[in-house]
């Protein structure tokens, strides 16, 4: 008996907390210190959504690349200084927001317990009380990250995967992050929700490459919808072309769930890092599954969310605690 409650608590712990074994950080962290750290970014997230439910999408994408460049430190919300171009006014971070929201969240939280929550955990328990407002599963977040004390606009490209990496390019990628080939595959499920600029993706419908304009992998049908919303960029210095959003999933746009999976199976993936998921035989059959078993990528998508929430974080004594997300002590 004993040893089946060891047995179900290690697989707990490994299911929750991906990569506790590794990081220090801990479920509750704030228990003690500042009880309503959680409740207080739910309530702020709660009050957002009613005004613009494209702010779940908003905060998940503000994690990822977040963790991505310089680990979860809440590097990305530093705004760039005189001299020094910071991680959001890069181009990789083009239309990455949410920004307000974390201000808020963090005002409220340095009222109740000064010095105490760290920007980096608030965009943690953001992105997943937004997983969980979009339909996904509500899952722990580990907590005790500090923020780190330096961004830079340099190192997004070298950092974040791009909208036509193929699949070898995209495994590569997350594996420099400690993530799986399917761990891939099941975070790319976020782009169930959400919006793209046309500029993301607008190649693929009118200039592919030198033997075909429109992408063949590309479903006719798809591609004429994507051309009426997305015209052809026709751009002049004096004049530059409006770069309009459409929606990665326009069946269920704001639902996170596997019918991104299922679009494609039907060749409607909207960049070619979507797709290339489904057209690659080294993960044609992850998407099968996904998109065959709801519940279980689901499952995954929350494992995976907190293991990405775990890369390269500061613990301890390192960093700070950032009194204003925007700007070092
Ligand atoms: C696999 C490699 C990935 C690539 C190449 C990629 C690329 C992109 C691009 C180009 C956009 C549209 C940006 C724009 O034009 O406005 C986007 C949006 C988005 N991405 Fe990704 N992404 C990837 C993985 C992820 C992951 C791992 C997550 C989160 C777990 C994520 C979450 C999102 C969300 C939610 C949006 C919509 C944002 C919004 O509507 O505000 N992406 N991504
Ligand atoms: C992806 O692109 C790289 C570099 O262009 C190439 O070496 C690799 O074979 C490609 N992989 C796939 C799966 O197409
Ligand atoms: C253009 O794209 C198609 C489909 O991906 C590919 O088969 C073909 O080799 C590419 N042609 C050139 C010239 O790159």
């Amino acid at each position: 008996m004993a040893k089946f409650f060891v047995f179900l608590g290690l697989f707990l712990a490994n299911f929750w907390s991906f990569s506790s074994a590794f990081t220090p950080l801990k479920v509750g962290f704030y228990q003690k210190t500042c009880p309503s750290a959680e409740s207080i970014v739910k309530t702020t997230l709660d009050q957002a959504y009613t005004q613009d439910s494209g702010i779940a999408a908003a905060l998940i994408r503000l994690h990822f690349h977040d963790c991505f460049v310089r680990g979860c430190d809440a590097s990305v919300l530093l705004d760039s200084t005189p001299g020094n171009k910071a991680e959001k006014d890069s181009m990789g971070n083009k239309g990455v927001q949410g920004f307000d929201v974390i201000d808020e969240a963090r005002d409220r939280i340095e009222a109740q317990c000064p010095n105490t929550v760290s920007c980096a955990d608030i965009i943690a328990f953001a992105a997943r009380d937004s997983v969980f407002k979009a339909g996904g599963l509500y899952y722990p977040v580990p907590a005790g990250r500090r923020d780190g004390t330096f961004s830079s606009s340099d190192d997004v490209a070298k950092n974040l995967p791009g909208a036509f990496f193929n699949v070898t390019q995209l495994h590569e990628n997350f594996a420099r992050k400690g993530l799986s080939l399917e761990e891939m595959v099941t975070l790319s499920g976020a782009h169930s929700i959400g919006d793209s600029h046309c500029s993301s993706f607008a190649r693929r419908l009118y200039s592919f490459n030198s033997t075909y304009s429109q992408d063949p992998s590309l479903d006719p049908t798809y591609a004429k919808y994507l051309k009426g919303l997305c015209p052809r960029a026709t751009s002049t210095s004096t004049n530059p072309s409006p770069d309009p959003v459409v929606p990665f999933d326009p069946t269920t746009p704001v639902k996170i769930d596997n019918k991104y999976y299922k679009n494609l199976k039907n060749n409607k993936g909207l960049l070619v890092s979507d797709q290339v998921l489904w057209n690659t035989p080294l993960t044609r059959s992850l998407v099968k599954k996904n998109s065959n078993h709801p519940n279980y990528w689901t499952t995954k998508f929350a494992a995976a969310m907190v293991h990405m929430g775990s890369i390269e974080v500061l613990t301890g004594n390192q960093g700070e605690i950032r009194r204003n997300c925007r700007l070092v002590n």
